[in-house]
């Protein structure tokens, strides 16, 4: 959308003219702003990363196994102090903490974030494209946060954003039915809408899924699979986000599936599903876990893994019918 003198929209004007109303006079606003704030921080670092001291590991082990890198653990704390100070979230939970984050449990702080704060980690040294991932909950009521507050379907998200650090930063909202996408102008420091409206396109123009993997999965996954190798060209970058965005604007479907060494796949549930199935849907496409919508599984655990394939409606109905057979 533009203003009046037919330039872009900045990401707040833009957002509180579409999103719900309720939302906007919920602060959804301010946290999509500390969003935002944050994600000013870790592109300003990104993109200087090896000057930044931004590159290699930390030397520390998360929850999930891995090891924590540079880049990691500053988009932590700027995710962390941006969204707890911004006043109105009141919990919070990261990849990279293994316990959520209670920040208030206030009235006026009506929101829950669960959040991946750099996606695509393996890809900072090499300077390829990475991202950072949102699942946005309203709090159902004003009694206190605990962990199982934070523990719901995706379904119940009132919204969720994504970050994409690629050739252009851009970030994309989605709230019920509306998918936008704003671009980081280094001349302002804004985000400035330049996707308006984003639905999948109908076409499937590529499958995404890492091939190194073939000899793990199931056999009626290799053979999904082998249908998608003969229908379309591969593409994967190996961040979730790229290989989620591409997808997203020219069609396409990722695949990660649980495997006979994980059978429950490698990314999770809470903040890398959810969201962007959360998304995918509201622009007309579809994620499953293989057996199940992603937005109906009830979490369990705030961390827990999920295979998922996500992207073209019909392209997930089909791989998903090949699964059941
Ligand atoms: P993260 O960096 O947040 O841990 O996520 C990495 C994920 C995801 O971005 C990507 O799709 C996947 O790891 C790639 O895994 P493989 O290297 O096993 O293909
Ligand atoms: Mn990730
Ligand atoms: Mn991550």
């Amino acid at each position: 959308m533009s203003d009046t003198d037919g330039s872009p929209q900045t990401l707040h004007d833009a957002v509180a003219a579409t999103a719900p109303a309720a939302l906007v006079a919920d602060g959804f606003l301010t946290v999509v702003g500390a969003i935002a704030e944050g994600a000013k921080r870790v592109d300003a670092l990104t993109r200087r990363a090896a000057l930044a001291g931004m590159l290699g590991d930390t030397g520390e082990m998360n929850v999930q196994g891995e090891i924590v890198q540079v880049l990691d653990a500053a988009g932590t704390d700027a995710f962390v102090s941006s969204l707890s100070d911004c006043g109105a979230v009141a919990a919070l939970a990261c990849e990279e903490l293994e316990e959520a984050v209670f920040v208030s449990d206030r009235s006026d702080h009506p929101y829950l974030v669960l959040f991946d704060p750099v996606d695509g980690s393996s890809n900072i040294d090499v300077a390829v494209t990475i991202g950072s991932i949102f699942a946005i909950y309203r709090r159902s009521d004003d009694s206190p946060v605990t962990d199982a507050t934070l523990l719901r379907p995706g379904r119940e998200q009132c919204g969720a954003v994504y970050v994409v650090y690629g050739s252009s930063t851009v970030l994309v909202v989605a709230t019920e039915g509306r998918v936008d996408g704003f671009t980081l102008d280094p001349a302002s420091g804004e985000f400035l809408h330049s996707h308006v409206q984003i639905r999948i396109p109908d076409k499937c123009a590529a499958y995404s899924v890492n091939e190194g993997n073939q000899g793990n999965w199931h056999p009626e996954m290799q053979n999904a699979v082998a249908e998608l190798r003969s229908d379309y060209g591969l593409r994967y970058v190996g961040s979730l986000v790229a290989d989620f965005h591409r997808d997203l604007l020219k069609g396409g479907i990722f695949l990660y599936p649980g495997d006979v060494k994980s059978p429950s796949g490698k990314l999770r549930l809470g903040y890398e599903a959810n969201p962007l199935c959360y998304i995918a849907e509201q622009a007309g496409g579809a994620g499953s876990t293989g057996t199940e919508r992603i937005l109906d599984v009830q979490p369990e655990l705030l961390h827990q893994r999920t295979p998922l394939i996500v992207g073209n409606a019909d392209v997930v109905e089909r791989v998903v019918a090949r699964l059941a057979e």
